[in-house]
């Protein structure tokens, strides 16, 4: 494509040049945002008499028509242009003739891109949201399954109290209600209209801003025209919560991948989620968890990116600027790639609560309830902790559990000890007594899901 910037140079550029300047390859994602955008300018140069009502009817026709043939496919993006926004300029000016080189009027490709940019990120941020409460179903839907599944809650990954699958699964989904808060934020600080700071410095033309920022869904205007071209905040705000969205995927991911191993088998990952080896029959591998944990270094590397880049920038647009684009992208479809993988799989996994009720029975993490049962009939703490603590040496020696070992041996201990201690450290028991708010009680967990659905569902 011929460059339409050939001012005080010839426009001819080695094609080296060209090919390592050019971003088409990737800014070519927001080719919607580029038309819509500059249909909402043509707009605004009409109702400011800036352009004939006719000229802006004839941008608009041909704008309109640039947009459903990219989507159809029916036009083809041309690789050879600099970027999108000159591509799309330069085939409307073939479509519809001089007037679309009215188009450019009152503007410059430096509040142009920083205006895509932002609409992007708005409709990626509101995309992401969608998926993240997907996840957010899959969770509720096995918590409530689960509510009084019986599992060991880990300290230092050693067994330390009785929590339900539930209860664990009800932390994931606050961890993901805080994410979707900090979408609606990056979102917030993306809705700042750019556009008619112009090159820098604003323009000399009787333009509306305001106007143009209401016709394309903005709250605001940028107060200020170097700011609004030189500002990717946003952009950092992005990457950001996409970051630590990862982190939180990765962690919940991490522990799918222990539970599903043979160490643990808590649970047991559906086949169409997991992978066979190809030497090894027995094999089936959380290769979707592991894949989740492992791109979330990829975007932590993008927020390395672009905060990186920007660091060093002097006002106003740098061509640095242009490198903000591929790490967004990037981040922005891993995570919608790993939160679209994630429902289903959350969703079809199936909890063993056998095996988390024998690994929680194994820790004897009801031994402080039974050292409690003694102190309620009159023993000394003391005492009853070393009682307590006896009983479960013997139950290691003798490969069984507290809730299995008969009552004749608890009475060889203590005369206190009476049938009634097997309700009292039943691990159920154990748990429907921590009723204090936020806790493991299936009434506590109970209304933690509540509060998850009111928030999907608004
Ligand atoms: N492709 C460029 C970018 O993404 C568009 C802005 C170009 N502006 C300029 N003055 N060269 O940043």
């Amino acid at each position: 494509m011929a460059k339409m910037w050939t001012g005080v140079t010839d426009g001819v550029t080695s094609k080296i040049a060209d090919d390592f300047n050019s971003s088409i390859s990737f800014d070519s994602k927001m080719f919607k945002e580029d038309i819509e955008g500059s249909i909402a300018h043509a707009m605004m140069l009409a109702k400011q008499g800036i352009i004939s009502n006719s000229e802006k009817d004839c941008l608009i026709d041909g704008l309109s028509g640039i947009l459903e043939d990219l989507s159809s496919g029916k036009l083809e993006i041309d690789l050879s242009a600099e970027d999108i926004h000159m591509f799309v300029e330069q085939v409307l000016t073939e479509r519809v003739g001089e007037t679309g080189k009215k188009l450019h009027t009152a503007r410059s490709r430096n509040d142009q891109v920083a205006l895509d940019f932002r609409m992007y990120c708005k409709n990626r941020a509101s995309e992401i949201k969608d998926l993240i409460k997907d996840v957010l179903r899959s969770l509720v839907y096995q918590a409530e399954k689960h509510s009084a599944t019986i599992m060991p809650g880990y300290t230092h990954l050693q067994r330390a109290q009785p929590i339900t699958f539930g209860h664990h699964l009800m932390a994931y989904a606050m961890m993901l209600l805080r994410d979707i808060k900090r979408f609606d934020s990056a979102y917030q600080s993306a809705d700042v209209c750019p556009i008619g700071s112009c090159a820098l410095a604003g323009t000399t033309y009787n333009t509306d801003r305001d106007f143009e920022a209401t016709q394309l869904g903005f709250s605001e205007v940028c107060k200020n025209s170097l700011d609004g071209v030189s500002d990717r905040d946003f952009t950092v705000d992005f990457i950001s919560a996409c970051s630590i969205l990862m982190m939180h995927l990765s962690r919940l991911s991490e522990e799918l991948i222990l539970w599903s191993s043979w160490e643990f088998k808590f649970i047991e990952l559906s086949s169409d989620f997991t992978t066979g080896s190809s030497i090894m029959p027995q094999k089936k591998n959380p290769d979707m968890a592991e894949l989740i944990r492992g791109k979330t270094g990829r975007v932590y590397g993008d927020l390395t990116a672009i905060l990186t880049t920007l660091k060093g920038l002097p006002l106003a647009y740098n061509k640095d600027m242009q490198e903000d684009k591929e790490c967004l992208f990037d981040a922005c479809d891993t995570v919608k790639a790993c939160l679209q993988v994630l429902a289903p799989m959350l969703e079809k996994m199936k909890a063993i609560p056998e095996n988390m009720l024998l690994a929680a029975q194994k820790g004897f993490i009801n031994a402080t309830d039974l050292a409690d049962y003694l102190v309620k009939k009159g023993m000394p703490f003391r005492s009853a902790y070393k009682i307590s603590g006896t009983i479960v040496s013997e139950c290691i020696d003798k490969n069984t559990v507290l809730e299995k070992l008969p009552l004749e041996e608890y009475k060889k201990h203590s005369d206190l000890f009476d049938s009634d201690l097997y309700k009292e450290i039943d691990l159920l028991t154990c748990v429907e007594k921590r009723i204090s708010k936020g806790g493991t009680s299936v009434k506590s967990v109970i209304s933690q899901i509540e509060y998850v659905k009111e928030f999907i569902n608004d």
